[in-house]
């Protein structure tokens, strides 16, 4: 069989036609016939917006799902996205902020991906890329990351007969040659798009009319969204919006004392903007599934929530970038614990455990 490869080869050089590497595999064989797949959303959940050029297959998210998962996209194959993004901390990696391959830190902690799909204003803590097929990209070639270069995973790749197949059945390539990474950006995206809430959060249920509050959460809510007025109002709710709990605006939310806006130690969105004014100013997370995703902020400077409420509830720093909601709350320690059993409202332990978002390969 290797004799005849070689033959072939040595035939193909002597008359000037294209010479094709014998690991070039033809794989129209397999089947391609890719089945759409519809992502279903709890109530009162934006629509989930999908792009023309990659429509959601059962087959595009299993690929997606297998490459999330797979060391081959790593420079020495012993990292995946998924060592900073795992599905028990609701796909954060729960430490201060994560380790490259090279056990170099970075500098800013992991984000959650739960419903990343459903986001507009640019993805990471500064906004930095705004398409999440591209965004995909990226994390293979970060030094601090996986380390890798894309023309040497695209090789990994089209020598393993797992993704010629899987590719195929996705993408309907002909050729082992044709995977690529612009492909492998799009299965990683469908595989996200799928990570989306359960719907079962105590939260959703409520809006779903099948659970009620205690009267703990219910104080918690009324503070979170100011709409009682014999409680304080807690500001949370003007930059943690429902239904998603984030409004993805870029905002300093008082963490650091600094003289000036040149002082902050991570511009934050300034590095992406170049204007002083954006400066220490970070994207707002997510809370729903907060209580899986600890440590907190940027740089994962709070262990707990009790921490984080107690940062606002102290007024936080002043800067000139800081946002007015950022002010003394004057809660109690009540007010605070019906606060924080409200947030855990919004804990969705069936996302966490969703078997079609675990590891495919053990
Ligand atoms: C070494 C750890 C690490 C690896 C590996 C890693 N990530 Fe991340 N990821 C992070 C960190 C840290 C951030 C936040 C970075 C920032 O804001 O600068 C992040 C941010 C993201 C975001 C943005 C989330 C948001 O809400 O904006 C997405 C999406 C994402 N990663 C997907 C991936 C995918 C897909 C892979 C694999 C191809 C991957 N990550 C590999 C650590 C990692
Ligand atoms: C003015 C807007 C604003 C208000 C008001 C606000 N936050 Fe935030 N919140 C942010 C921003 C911005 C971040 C990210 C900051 C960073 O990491 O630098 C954040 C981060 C957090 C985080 C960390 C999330 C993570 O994934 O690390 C928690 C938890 C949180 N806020 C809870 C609350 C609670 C509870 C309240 C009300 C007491 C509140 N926030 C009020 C803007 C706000």
């Amino acid at each position: 069989m290797f004799g005849l490869v070689l033959t072939l080869f040595v035939v193909a050089c002597g008359d000037d036609t294209p010479i094709i590497d014998p690991m070039d595999e033809d794989l129209t064989e397999i089947p391609y016939n890719p089945t759409d797949f519809e992502v279903n959303l709890p109530i009162k959940f934006p629509k989930l917006e999908i792009p023309n050029d990659n429509p959601l297959t059962i087959e595009g998210i299993d690929l997606g799902r297998h490459l999330f998962y797979d060391p081959i996209l790593s420079v020495d194959s012993t990292m995946s996205c998924s060592s900073c993004h795992l599905p028990a901390g609701s796909f954060t990696d729960n430490r201060r902020v994560s380790l490259g391959v090279t056990g170099e830190t970075g500098r800013r902690s992991s984000m959650s991906l739960l419903n990343i799909g459903l986001y507009y204003n640019g993805f990471f803590w500064d906004g930095r890329s705004d398409v999440l097929e591209e965004q995909a990209l990226l994390p293979i070639e970060d030094p601090i990351e996986l380390h890798d270069t894309w023309p040497n995973v695209e090789k990994k790749l089209r020598r393993q007969p797992l993704y010629q197949e899987k590719f195929r059945r996705a993408f309907g390539i002909e050729r082992s040659s044709e995977i690529t990474k612009e492909l492998a950006g799009k299965a990683i995206t469908q595989f996200e798009r799928t990570l989306v809430s359960s719907g079962n959060s105590k939260y959703d249920k409520i809006q779903a009319g099948q659970a009620i509050y205690t009267e703990q959460e219910l104080m918690g809510f009324d503070m979170f969204f100011d709409l009682n007025p014999f409680l304080p109002d807690a500001e949370c709710g003007h930059c943690h919006n429902a239904p998603l709990f984030t409004t993805n605006e870029y905002i300093n939310n008082g963490l650091d004392p600094v003289e000036s806006l040149m002082d902050f130690a991570d511009f934050g969105r300034g590095e992406v903007t170049g204007k002083l004014i954006d400066n220490g100013t970070f994207r707002v997370p997510t809370l729903r599934n907060i209580q899986f995703t600890a440590p907190y902020m940027h740089d994962g400077r709070f262990q707990t929530l009790r921490e984080v409420i107690n940062h606002y509830n102290s007024g936080g720093f002043h800067a000139d970038n800081t946002n007015p909601l950022i002010r003394p709350l004057g809660l109690t320690e009540d007010q605070i614990d019906a606060l924080i059993s409200f947030i855990n409202t919004l804990s969705d332990p069936d996302f966490v455990n969703n078997p079609t978002y675990s590891n495919p390969f053990e």
